[in-house]
């Protein structure tokens, strides 16, 4: 089930440090990919993975992630805070909304291969059948 996984956290030297590693998410990450230089509010996303596990993290600004399970359930996640990160399963829809200058870092549990994406809509639903 998607979930927030609170971070470890430390203060020092006037900032904040955030760290992933071990146990801290329920996947060993075989990939990292960041988003970066948004320009204007927009929509990403449009799809899910067949097989692939994430973490996405909101590294600076905002974003709402929207996701749907192939039984229909849904949520939605508000995340600014870089200490928080959501993990979410394989077949999940996943839209987001992300504000201008949103910086986002996820973490995959496989490697990028286009044929693990199901882009369609109706095929993603065509999923639970
Ligand atoms: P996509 O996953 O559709 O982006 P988003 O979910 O943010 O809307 O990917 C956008 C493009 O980048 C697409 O052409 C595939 C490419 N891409 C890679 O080459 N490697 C990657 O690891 C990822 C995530 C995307």
């Amino acid at each position: 089930m998607p979930r927030i996984i609170e971070l470890p956290e430390t203060e020092a030297k006037g900032g904040r440090l955030s760290f992933i590693e071990g146990e801290n998410i329920p996947f060993g990450v075989k990939r990292v990919f960041w988003i970066y230089d948004i320009q204007e509010e927009t929509e990403r996303g449009g799809h899910a993975h067949l097989n692939a596990e994430q973490v996405l993290v909101c590294l600076q600004g905002h974003v709402q992630v929207y996701l749907e399970n192939t039984k229909g359930d849904k949520y939605s996640f508000s995340l600014s805070d870089p200490s928080k990160a959501l993990y979410f399963p394989k077949q999940h829809w996943l839209k987001m909304s992300c504000d201008t200058g949103t910086i986002l870092m996820v973490l995959a549990s496989n490697e990028y291969n286009e044929e693990g994406y199901v882009r369609d809509y109706d095929d993603f639903k065509a999923l639970e059948l």
